[in-house]
């Protein structure tokens, strides 16, 4: 059989990024135990642009923190581009955590009173091997990316949310990092800024990134390839999306003065 240009492509994206084998967390709350993930198992390819939906309490965020390296699962396996996340010390997982992973949250988690520059350059504090002119360079480069090349001095409390998430996105990637994850990254913006950021996620996975991006909203997964879909801390979904629309043909479309 012929090898094609799609097979080459495919083969080239089968590289896994993260692979969890029956991942349970349990947290200890007085004498009850909240069983907030009960046995998740999945791979993600390099990539993939993944949703992760559910509804309040499914363990979306639980998950997300796991993947994260910001918290330890009671039980199970997780290779974080083929590294093994559970015996690490904390220390350890600190340092792969600022290597590989970019966050993005909610509630944007820019510093206060500090410009978009800086905080873009934060991550790149803690590595030693890039000097202050190249730290410069790269939070730039990564704010260009995200379309806030006129906004660099812009101090956190003069931009608008969609602005700061934007930072916080180019915050997310200055590292390079393998996976970017997302907590509810346009929970806290209008219809019209949310399909803005939309399509810088959909940019950023064209270009190649992986994504994994939690929403309790279902509209959204349209946008993505793959969708993943929690109940009390199980999969209970997670299959291929056969038709990705295009974020910028849902901003072009949304009414011009849409305020909600
Ligand atoms: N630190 C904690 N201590 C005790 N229980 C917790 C803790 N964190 C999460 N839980 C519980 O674990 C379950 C999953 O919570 P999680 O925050 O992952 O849900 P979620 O899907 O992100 O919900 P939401 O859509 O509201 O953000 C919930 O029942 C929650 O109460
Ligand atoms: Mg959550």
């Amino acid at each position: 059989m012929p090898i094609t240009n799609w097979r080459i492509s495919t083969l080239l994206t089968m590289k896994k990024v993260i692979e969890i084998q029956n991942i349970k967390r349990n947290f200890q709350v007085g004498d009850e135990t909240v069983h907030a993930l009960r046995g998740v198992s999945f791979n993600i390819n390099e990539g993939e642009f993944v949703t992760i939906m559910g509804t309040s309490g499914s363990g979306k965020s639980t998950l997300l923190n796991i993947l994260g390296c910001l918290d330890t699962p009671t039980s199970g396996e997780y290779l974080l581009d083929d590294i093994p996340v559970r015996t690490m010390s904390k220390p350890q997982r600190a340092v792969l955590r600022n290597r590989k992973i970019g966050f993005v949250f909610q509630s944007y988690n820019l510093l206060p009173k500090t410009t978009a520059v800086e905080n873009v350059e934060l991550p790149l504090m803690y590595n030693s091997a890039v000097s202050a002119s190249e730290r410069r360079r790269r939070a730039i480069e990564s704010l260009q990316a995200v379309g806030l090349g006129d906004r660099l001095e812009h101090k956190s409390n003069q931009m608008s949310g969609g602005q700061m998430q934007r930072v916080a996105i180019a915050r997310a990637l200055v590292n390079n990092p393998a996976v970017i994850l997302a907590d509810e990254a346009t929970g806290n913006l209008d219809s019209r800024t949310s399909f803005e950021i939309l399509v810088l996620f959909q940019k950023l996975h064209a270009e190649g990134r992986t994504i994994i991006f939690v929403t309790h909203n279902p509209e959204l997964s349209q946008y993505s390839s793959r969708n993943i879909r929690l109940r009390d801390g199980q999969v209970i979904e997670d299959t291929a999306n056969p038709k990705i629309l295009s974020a910028a043909e849902a901003l072009a479309a949304l009414p011009k003065n849409d305020e909600d």
